[in-house]
């Protein structure tokens, strides 16, 4: 695995490797890898000739009261692990390589942003759009794989996709929960003891929503209550949102049909957690 911090030779890479009609997996991440990312690694490797992982912690996308400076790395361990991955290429660039003067232009998402994490993290995709449509320019990845955790975010980079004409191939991954049901995040390591153990309510509350519709219900706002109580009654954490909306349209939605995505953040007392679950009905 070769670690490259420059634009100009990652650019040069990726043209040889198109030159070469081989095919480029690319899987964009802040780094601190956990085993959600190590699927999204195996999935490009299998399916790529060249893998190019890119760890850059994007100020961009967090704001001005956020954890962008206590957001957990360690660069020597993800070396390793991306070694273990068979992964190619390590991009790794400063932020003064990535925005060496105050950017003069930036991506807008229009869509899909006023409800979820957009809705409380204004100008969040933004940052995360135009941090992608730059690394999409230098990679010229063939497929590129995103993590349903941040199932919001999948569906802004469809948008993206589509909207600017990228030819990249988007790979959606399946969550990777701990044994308890904890959705893996870098994020995690950030909870409070106790809190790590009332955390695994989140994805008990998401399968008691999935038990009560598979019984019948209908009414978005009663599973959404549910959530809530479930949730209340189980943890101190602050509950940010509960939302049952269409996927990946992110509309809302009156009667449960298609495919629905049912989310959920909540915060604790250092971190903010997300989870969701994605529904065929
Ligand atoms: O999901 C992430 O880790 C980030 O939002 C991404 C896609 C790497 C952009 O900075």
């Amino acid at each position: 695995m070769k670690v490259i911090t420059s634009i100009r030779e990652i650019q040069s890479i990726a043209k040889q490797t198109k030159a070469a009609s081989l095919s480029i997996g690319f899987v964009p991440t802040m780094g601190f890898l956990h085993e959600g990312h190590l699927t999204l690694l195996k999935k490009a490797r299998q399916e790529n000739d060249i893998v190019i992982l890119s760890i850059f912690v994007n100020p961009l996308q967090f704001g001005p009261t956020e954890d962008f400076s206590t957001y957990p790395r360690d660069f020597g361990r993800d070396c390793a692990l991306a070694e273990c991955e068979k992964v190619d290429y390590l991009f790794h660039p400063s932020a003064a390589e990535m925005y060496p003067v105050d950017p003069s232009l930036k991506v807008v998402v229009q869509d899909r942003t006023d409800v979820l994490c957009g809705k409380s993290r204004p100008g969040h995709f933004d940052g995360v759009a135009t941090v992608l449509t730059k690394l999409f320019n230098m990679v010229i990845p063939t497929r590129a794989y995103f993590g349903l955790k941040d199932a919001q975010q999948v569906a802004v980079v469809e948008g993206l996709i589509s909207d600017f004409n990228f030819p990249i191939e988007l790979v959606p991954v399946d969550i990777v929960r701990e044994e308890d049901g904890l959705a893996k995040s870098s994020r995690n390591i950030n909870l409070l003891p106790e809190e790590r153990n009332q955390a695994t309510v989140l994805y008990r509350s998401l399968n008691a929503a999935r038990e009560t519709i598979e019984k019948g219900e209908q009414n978005p706002k009663k599973i959404i209550s549910l959530i809530k109580e479930i949730i209340s009654s189980e943890t101190n954490g602050q509950i940010d949102y509960v939302e049952i909306l269409t996927y990946p349209e992110l509309k809302p939605l009156v009667n449960l049909e298609n495919t629905i995505i049912i989310a959920l953040a909540v915060k604790f007392t250092k971190v903010r957690l997300i989870d969701n679950l994605i529904l065929e009905i």
